[in-house]
Order: C-alpha cells, then structure tokens, then sequence
C-alpha cells in the first residue's frame, strides 16, 4: 500500500462533474507532475488533498488509514501549478 492513496474520488460542482472516480497514490519524497487540459480537474484533486474541498465522495488513506480531510488531519500538501503550453497571456491590447 502506497504512503498516500486516493480511491475512486469523484467531485462535482454545479453542473459540473470535475472529477469521476479518480485514483492516484504516491510514496513519500515522491514528486508527480499532473498533466491535462484545461477544467480537467487537477486543481481540483489537489484541493482535496489540501483541505479546500471536503464535500467528494471516494477515500483517501495516509499510510494506510482512512483520512478524509488531510490537510486538517495534519498532512503536509504542498503543491504549484504550471501552464506548460509555451503561449503568452495575451490582452485585448495586443497587436499580434
Ligand atoms: N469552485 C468551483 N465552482 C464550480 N466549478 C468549478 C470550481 N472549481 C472548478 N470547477 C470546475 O471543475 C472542473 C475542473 O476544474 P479544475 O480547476 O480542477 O481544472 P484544472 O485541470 O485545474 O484546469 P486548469 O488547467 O484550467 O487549471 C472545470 O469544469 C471547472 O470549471
Ligand atoms: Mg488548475
């Protein structure tokens, strides 16, 4: 059993079903890179991890117990974000 296991977690916002039965799992010192396109949901999966959103349903262990709010339960999440698509924000003042 991996250090970290993230089972089946589904999300949904109104209107929305952002994640649909997601698993993932990592061990400790691991780093992942979570790649898809935009309004894929990986913000959203890691906002579980981070406490933000507790309303999901699937089950989260943090070395092989049951932790439903990791954050609150005391897990260490730290995570950033990336647009690795090379293209520039571009204003409405942009000539190019
Ligand atoms: N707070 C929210 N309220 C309603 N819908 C949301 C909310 N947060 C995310 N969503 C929706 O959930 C889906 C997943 O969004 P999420 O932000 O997790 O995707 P993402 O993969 O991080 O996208 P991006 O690459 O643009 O950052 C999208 O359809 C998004 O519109
Ligand atoms: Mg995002």
């Amino acid at each position: 059993m991996a250090f970290l296991e993230m089972r089946g977690i589904t999300k949904r916002f109104p209107g929305v079903l952002a994640l649909d039965r997601v698993d993932f799992e990592a061990e400790r010192g691991e780093i992942h890179a979570i790649v898809g396109q935009n309004g894929a949901g990986k913000s959203t999966l890691m906002k579980i991890l981070g406490g933000a959103f507790s309303d999901y349903e699937g089950e989260i262990f943090i070395d092989g117990k049951p932790c439903h709010h990791p954050f609150a339960q005391g897990f260490p999440c730290c995570w950033c974000c990336r647009d690795l698509s090379g293209t520039q924000p571009r204003s409405r003042f942009d000539r190019r």
